[in-house]
């Protein structure tokens, strides 16, 4: 394997590793005279509303569209609607959406692109949240555009709708600044999280294109790519239509690695990175037909000494008819604020994980077996317990086949995870803490720079999967995002080569 250790990924995230020494010299106050706006306002188009479809009856459908227009509308509010509305100590109103997101900025943006249909008119639609609604802002045909960009995708011949999100770098750089993009990046994993979820509700099966000419996306969709970027584009297949089948491709293709950068200046990084990681041509072959089968990692820390534990349950949490209990948690979820520090039980962390981690066992009650990531097979999970009753307190590495917890360290972490969580209660206070991290080195070797986007958005979207579950099980949850990089690794004993990506905070709720 080729070292890549001076790539653009790896700098990218070194420069913007939190550590104790350097934490206070990097905050600065925040601009609020230039506080970015949650919300993308346009000048034209036809709005068409989805909150007539939320309300109605079933009696009150007349026209085999009408369901079309209301399986939408609900998998647009349960992927990325608003779900509550606080007022801020200076009265301002903040509206809180189905997908979390890092501070509350909502980097993301959700478009349509329909292609000529019978019910929805082709062209290009902005999702605006605001009012649970499309703006039609391009009424002609683009689909044709879309597949060109998307290297003639065989999903995109059988499916006629496509959700695209893309990211407003400066809402979320705003606070975070250089380290924004790997925000923006795990809270599309759980917007896509809430899509794939969601769509199992309505019957759409989304797919998850990672690779595609960004420059050719952008265009597309009038961006300026400066300021916004497409991240993700996810065709969805209408399970109600036999007429379209699943021809099925690889969803994460690879960007150049790129080691020719130099003095990149502070506040400039993330957009540099992100450029850098765009894709224009492919090399040859790297197209294969198949979509090769995500292999969950396998057989990592399983030495013959180590404490290993079963982590498998046969009791998977139920959704209810219909998958309704698992709507009505899409729409309730919130991150929790404070924990009690009180214990989980062993069997809730069981399904916690099987939830999140063994979709097959899932099936039976209408969701994806096998939903689609980008490279889970380079995601690890490490466990750090400090309150699972019926389990040691440590560190422990989940095997994802063997469905095994295999014990690295022995000790209570609390006050080192307050610390390493940058004083946050929510650390301290957690009954178990799920670390998930990557060897960059072997992804950037695998896919180029661009997988520091595709690892990010898979934690995210596992991340979304561990939410839902604690919410259905009536316990706390929250992400993490600010972390102090290095000494997690020290401190849990996580091997040096893993980057630690993303942390998910499981409590009781105070
Ligand atoms: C990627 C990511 C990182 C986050 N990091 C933190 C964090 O470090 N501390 C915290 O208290 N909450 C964190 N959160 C939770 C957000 O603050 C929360 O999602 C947001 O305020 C919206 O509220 P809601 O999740 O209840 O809808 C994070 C959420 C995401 C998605």
């Amino acid at each position: 394997m080729s070292n890549t250790k001076d790539s653009i990924a790896y700098h990218y995230h070194e420069r913007t590793k939190y550590a104790p020494e350097t934490i206070a010299a990097k905050s600065k106050s925040l601009d609020w005279e230039n506080q970015p706006l949650p919300f993308k306002e346009y000048k034209i188009g036809n709005i068409v509303d989805l909150k007539s479809y939320l309300n109605k009856q079933l009696e009150d459908y007349t026209q085999p569209d009408d369901f079309k227009w209301l399986r939408l509308s609900r998998l647009l509010l349960c992927s990325y609607g608003l779900t509550a509305k606080l007022l801020t100590t200076y009265g301002d109103s903040l509206y809180l959406r189905a997908a979390p997101s890092a501070g509350g900025l909502y980097p993301a943006e959700v478009y349509l692109i329909a292609r000529h249909n019978s019910w929805l008119p082709s062209g290009l639609y902005n999702y605006q949240a605001s009012t649970h609604s499309l703006v039609h802002f391009w009424s002609s045909e683009v689909w044709s555009n879309l597949q060109t960009a998307c290297f003639e995708d065989p999903i995109l011949e059988e499916v006629d709708l496509a959700i695209i999100t893309t990211a407003i770098f400066y809402r979320s750089a705003w606070r975070y600044e250089d380290r924004a993009y790997r925000r923006i990046c795990l809270d599309t994993g759980h917007l896509i999280g809430n899509i794939e979820l969601a769509g199992a509700i309505n019957n759409y099966r989304p797919y998850l294109i990672g690779g595609f000419q960004d420059r050719l996306m952008n265009d597309l969709l009038y961006l300026d790519g400066e300021q916004e970027g497409v991240i993700s584009v996810i065709p969805l297949l209408d399970l109600q239509d036999s007429s379209q089948s699943t021809p099925q491709r690889k969803t994460a293709l690879p960007s150049l690695i790129h080691k020719d950068y130099s003095n990149i200046p502070d506040g400039e990084l993330l957009n540099y990175f992100h450029q850098a990681t765009q894709i224009e041509n492919l090399e040859p072959g790297v197209l294969s037909p198949q979509k090769p089968k995500d292999t969950l990692v396998e057989d990592k820390y399983n030495f013959p000494f180590c404490t290993k534990i079963s982590a498998k349950t046969n009791n998977p949490i139920i959704w209810g008819q219909e998958l309704s209990d698992l709507e009505n948690t899409i729409l309730k979820r919130r991150s929790t604020r404070a924990y009690t520090g009180g214990c989980l039980t062993f069997d809730e962390l069981k399904y916690l994980l099987d939830f999140t981690y063994q979709p097959q066992n899932y099936q039976q009650q209408g969701l994806d077996s096998n939903p689609d990531y980008f490279t889970l097979d380079l995601i690890e999970t490490f466990i750090a317990v400090s309150g699972v009753t019926g389990l040691e307190e440590g560190c422990y590495y989940y095997a994802p086949k063997a469905q095994e917890l295999r014990q690295i360290r022995f000790k209570n972490f609390r006050r080192e995870l307050h610390f390493l969580c940058l004083g946050q209660n929510l650390g301290r206070d957690a009954g178990a803490i799920v670390f998930q991290t990557a060897d960059l080195n072997k992804a950037v070797a695998k896919y180029g720079d661009r997988v520091y986007r595709y690892l990010h958005m898979d934690a995210g979207h596992l991340g979304q999967r561990l939410n839902l579950a604690a919410i259905r099980l009536d316990l706390g949850v929250s992400g993490i995002g600010g972390f102090f990089d290095d000494r997690v690794n020290q401190v849990l004993g996580i091997p040096e080569a893993e980057a630690v990506i993303y942390l998910t905070t499981l409590g009781r709720p105070a």
